[in-house]
């Protein structure tokens, strides 16, 4: 099976084996060499946190379980819960529709429900994690569904349990969330913050500031529909705060931020920038002009393509900053 159209990138490869998960029981009799076949189980959600870069020697799980529905209060917040399959920002509006204010800073983020938490995705000043209730897996190991709470899946910055060797074999099945009865706008992003006053919106409705965060990432980010990306390629890196110090002696208008135990996190866009790699090609993979924190897929672009850019702007921003990027998307 092709997994093109699977994938945000658009990159050509193929699954040695394919299965469409529609119901958690399809899974049951599966265990992590996908029942006796030797081949291992990759799971995929909505392909827009993958790099493809050969074929898929694996029984590739596509995740399509749907299914929202709000389930009940708990100490001042609403539980929702939604499938694995769910597209994100769909998930996002059903919940503003309920009247539900708390995940709106995450709109329009592509991917599923089911993807969310292996990565923790944020937004806006606003994490995953920050929301999350619980969320049920089918283990391969085991064979066994379990629920994890917020602290089982050891989240931290685009990272969770499921990036690590305890979390492989889990495949997440629903998430719950728990939102806020008593709503106050996240405006802690500056970028939001001035859009919202902008619009001179006093006391913001969860809806008006998902649309505020819709209107901001359609001007920066690509529309995978229309070009193929897997959003920021890189994370921000986080050094030492000795180090950002020195970078600011040669580099004043380095942008970084303060994290709470004293290191300080950069702008890895601001640092690609700086090396001038906004809005080059090479070959058939880019830099988005409008944020080169993105990679691209112009057309016709292969993994192999998209890594040889990765790669030399890896060692560019290493021999001007002394500072190593770590891709976000799983390479494969
Ligand atoms: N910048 C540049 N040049 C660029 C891009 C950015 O100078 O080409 C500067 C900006 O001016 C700004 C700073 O870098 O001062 C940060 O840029 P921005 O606010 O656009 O956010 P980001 O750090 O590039 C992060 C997340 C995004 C998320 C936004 C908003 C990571 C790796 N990326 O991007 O997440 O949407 O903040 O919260 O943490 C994603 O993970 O796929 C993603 C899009």
């Amino acid at each position: 099976v092709s997994l093109q159209a699977f994938n945000t990138f658009g990159l050509p490869a193929r699954a040695r084996r394919y299965l469409r998960v529609t119901h958690a029981d399809q899974l049951d009799g599966l265990r992590g060499d996908s029942a006796g076949t030797g081949l291992p189980c990759f799971v995929l959600g909505g392909g827009s946190n993958v790099l493809l870069t050969r074929d898929v020697e694996a029984l590739v799980l596509h995740m399509a379980i749907e299914g929202r529905e709000v389930i009940g209060e708990e100490d001042g917040k609403t539980l929702v819960r939604a499938g694995a399959g769910e597209n994100w920002h769909a998930f996002v509006q059903y919940t503003l529709d309920q009247g539900l204010g708390g995940l709106e800073n995450l709109s329009l983020i592509p991917g599923t429900v089911g993807a969310a938490p292996i990565q923790n995705i944020g937004a806006y000043g606003l994490e995953i994690k920050d929301v999350f209730h619980s969320l049920t897996v089918f283990d391969l190991a085991t064979g066994e569904r379990r629920t994890l709470t917020g602290q089982d899946c050891r989240f931290g910055y685009r990272d969770s349990v499921f990036k690590h060797a305890g979390g492989a074999n889990l495949v997440v099945l629903d998430v719950t969330f728990a939102l806020p009865r008593d709503w106050q706008p996240n405006l802690r992003y500056a970028e939001l913050a001035q859009a919202v006053a902008t619009a001179g919106i006093d006391a913001p409705t969860p809806r008006q500031v998902s649309d505020t965060v819709v209107a901001i990432r359609r001007r920066k980010l690509p529309d995978p529909a229309e070009i193929g990306n897997a959003g920021s390629f890189f994370k921000n890196p986080v050094v030492p705060g000795a180090r950002c110090r020195a970078l600011l002696e040669s580099f004043p208008q380095l942008v970084h931020h303060a994290q709470p135990d004293g290191s300080e996190k950069l702008a890895a866009g601001w640092l690609i920038d700086q090396c001038g790699w906004k809005g080059k090609n090479m070959g058939a993979a880019g830099v988005y002009p409008k944020q080169a924190l993105v990679l691209v897929n112009n057309g016709g672009a292969t993994g192999a393509d998209v890594m040889a850019l990765a790669r030399a702007i890896q060692q560019d921003v290493l021999e001007r900053f002394g500072v190593e990027l770590e891709p976000e998307p799983v390479f494969i």
